[in-house]
């Protein structure tokens, strides 16, 4: 790993600590691949820089994560890059890692390991980081945080969110598998960065410890009745309609006049809306940054289980980040997810005060209340941008209407 970051003493401190026991490191084939040839030899030529053991002209690897087994059949050396030729067109990606067909590494999808914290942004369960890890890009979740440790004499304290430069000991899941090596064993192997998703600053830095769960274990169910079979059966596309606004704004009154007029079309709809689902589902959740993240990744996971089943769903949450509302938006194919952004100034939201809940929040009885003292990320590019001061709620509905008949 290089860069400026990691010259940073605390990030030099995270990460020594292992570095007596890794004499002892496996001197099997490790060759993270940093590129893929190109032309004729693309499938089948890659480089990159040893992470550990040796390749030789004929030796038997194996190329992770797709464990395909071949040999070897050219290798160059110039200075610390190894070009390497398969014996077979393997169909090789950036990113693949080539290693001894006799010891691979493992390859999984959900790890224990200690982070350290480098963002001003605190490190929220749920939201999703890019991680690089010897050559590989997956996005990447923090789901648990087992424990803080004070940095003098380690002692294990609890924690929701993590604040810059702390260090915890945490399980993330990656989109998809990655290969790896405890972090004691290779550093290459199983040292990873994250990075914001949107600006790609670095946000943390890790060690792998080891696997909660071999990828292999787990497999999708593939299933003969898909998606696209349960939509035919209700003739209709599935969506996914996502308002997102201030309390108060209307999303909810616009939401509901919309799935009324798609109901009286003969749509199969249904409406998840904040205010009944934190009823239920959620009613374990509060108004935390941590809280509204898990907030909206729930209700984005049943959305997207309702669009799978064939429904066309109205989904309508305040949703005030942006990195949960594209992590919403990416859980759905192309053209399914419809953001709809209802813009009403938060002075207008704040003299019609519906509910009272302005009232409280000014008067400090309401905390970390959306637009007061919690923050609103408004959409850059919303699929649907309703002003409410030039629309009523019945022609906002029905320029969403359009929008859905256009695509
Ligand atoms: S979200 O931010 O996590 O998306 P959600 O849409 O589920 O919020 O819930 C918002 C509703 O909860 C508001 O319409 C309001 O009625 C109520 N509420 C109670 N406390 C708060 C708060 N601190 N901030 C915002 N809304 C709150």
């Amino acid at each position: 790993m290089r860069g400026t970051h990691f010259s940073h003493p605390l990030v030099q401190r995270f990460l020594a600590v292992a570095q007596a026991d890794a004499a002892g490191a496996s001197a099997a084939l490790r060759l993270p691949l940093q590129h893929v040839g190109q032309g004729d030899l693309a499938t089948r030529c890659g480089m990159g820089t040893l992470a550990a053991g040796t390749v030789q002209a004929g030796d038997a690897v194996r190329v992770l994560p797709a464990g395909v087994q071949t040999r070897v059949q050219t290798v160059q050396v110039a200075g610390d890059t190894v070009t390497v030729t398969l014996a077979d067109d393997v169909a090789l990606q950036p990113g693949a890692m080539l290693v001894a067909a006799e010891a691979p590494p493992e390859v999984a999808d959900q790890f224990a390991a200690r982070l350290l914290w480098r963002s001003e942004r605190a490190m929220t369960p749920g939201r999703q980081y890019l991680m690089q890890m010897a050559c590989q890009e997956v996005t990447a979740t923090i789901t648990d945080i087992k424990y803080r440790e004070d940095g003098c004499n380690g002692i294990q304290i609890p924690a929701k969110v993590l604040a810059q430069d702390e260090t915890a000991f945490v399980n993330l899941a990656t989109s998809t598998p990655v290969v790896f090596e405890p972090y004691e064993v290779n550093q290459v192997l199983g040292g990873f960065v994250l990075l914001d998703k949107q600006t790609h600053e670095l946000v943390g830095v890790g060690r792998i410890e080891f696997a909660l769960r071999r990828a292999s274990n787990v497999h999708w169910q593939a299933l003969e009745v898909n998606k696209a079979a349960r939509a035919a059966h209700k003739q209709q596309r599935p969506r996914c309609i996502w308002f997102t606004g201030l309390s108060g704004s209307g999303k909810s009154t616009i939401a509901n006049l919309l799935e009324k007029r798609l109901h009286a079309e003969g749509r199969h709809t249904y409406l998840l809306d904040g205010d009944n689902v934190r009823h239920g589902l959620n009613r374990d959740l509060g108004f935390t940054e941590a809280d509204r993240v898990e907030n909206i990744r729930r209700v984005a996971e049943v959305a997207r289980l309702m669009v799978d089943a064939g429904l066309v769903v109205l989904v309508s949450f305040i949703s005030p980040f942006r990195s949960e509302r594209r992590m919403a938006r990416e859980l759905f194919a192309e053209g399914e997810f419809v953001e709809v952004f209802v813009d009403t100034p938060l002075e207008e939201c704040e003299r019609r005060d519906v509910k009272g809940l302005y009232a409280k929040a000014r008067q400090g009885a309401l905390k970390n209340f959306t637009g007061i003292d919690s923050p609103y990320e408004a959409p850059q590019a919303p699929e649907v941008h309703v002003r409410t001061t030039h629309l009523s709620p019945a022609e906002a509905a029905e320029e969403v209407l359009q929008r859905l008949e256009r695509r």
